[in-house]
């Protein structure tokens, strides 16, 4: 059966995911693919209520494996009743954050042995695995002030600096170890260079793939 592209997108706070994203698409759309973008945690009624459970900012401490069960619960409603269904459709989904982010928040920013994730990763996905993934890299200073500029901070966003020097680390370090999966974008330039490296990259998958 045709099935569609599964591409997600990562990076940390503010290295412009949002505007990139809206980009991706309307360069895949002006190429007659059928495009559903969504997000993680959330993209379905109850991980969306999950997602909130998980940003709130509250004075009682939240456990690394409540974070991490809860990113899991809600990527499991996601990927079942959101991105394989599109998928099954011959639709291209594209994930604002997937499983790398856990890796990343979790296994880097909160310090969660990464063999605990990968066995939630096995026992939720099975061998289902993004297709391709663009990160979207900036210096972790960039992207804070960026970030900050937007207003109130949610839970991750409120973390220190430290904190997203492992989650950036994480990142480069799967995507070393993963070269043809990954994409690497310097997030750190002006918008228009980045959407110049975006397009080819873009580009670039769907040559490979259409
Ligand atoms: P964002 O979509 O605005 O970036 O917010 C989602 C937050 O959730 C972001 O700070 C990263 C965090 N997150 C994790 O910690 N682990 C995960 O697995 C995912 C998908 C997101």
């Amino acid at each position: 059966m045709k099935k569609g592209l599964f591409l997600t997108v990562e990076g940390a706070e503010g290295v412009g995911k949002s505007t990139n994203i809206s980009f991706i698409r309307s360069t895949l759309e002006s190429k007659g693919i059928k495009v559903v973008v969504t997000r993680e945690p959330g993209g379905t009624p109850m991980a969306e209520e999950i997602r909130e459970i998980l940003l709130k900012n509250r004075d009682e401490r939240v456990v690394e494996n409540s974070e991490l069960l809860l990113m899991f619960a809600a990527r499991a409603q996601h990927i079942e009743n959101l991105i394989k269904p599109a998928l099954l459709k011959g639709h291209w989904v594209i994930s604002d954050r997937f499983t790398d982010a856990t890796y990343a928040y979790q296994g880097g920013g909160r310090e969660v042995d990464a063999e605990r994730i990968s066995i939630l990763e096995k026992f939720v996905q099975g061998n289902f695995r993004p297709d391709k993934t663009i990160l979207l890299d900036a210096p972790v200073e960039i992207g804070m002030a960026r970030a900050h500029k937007r207003g109130e901070l949610d839970r991750f966003e409120n973390e220190k600096g430290m904190f997203f020097e492992r989650v950036r680390n994480v990142y480069l370090e799967r995507l070393s170890n993963e070269p043809d999966r990954f994409e690497l974008i310097d997030a750190s330039k002006q918008l228009v260079d980045v959407q110049v490296q975006l397009k080819s990259v873009v580009e670039s998958i769907v040559d490979q793939t259409v």
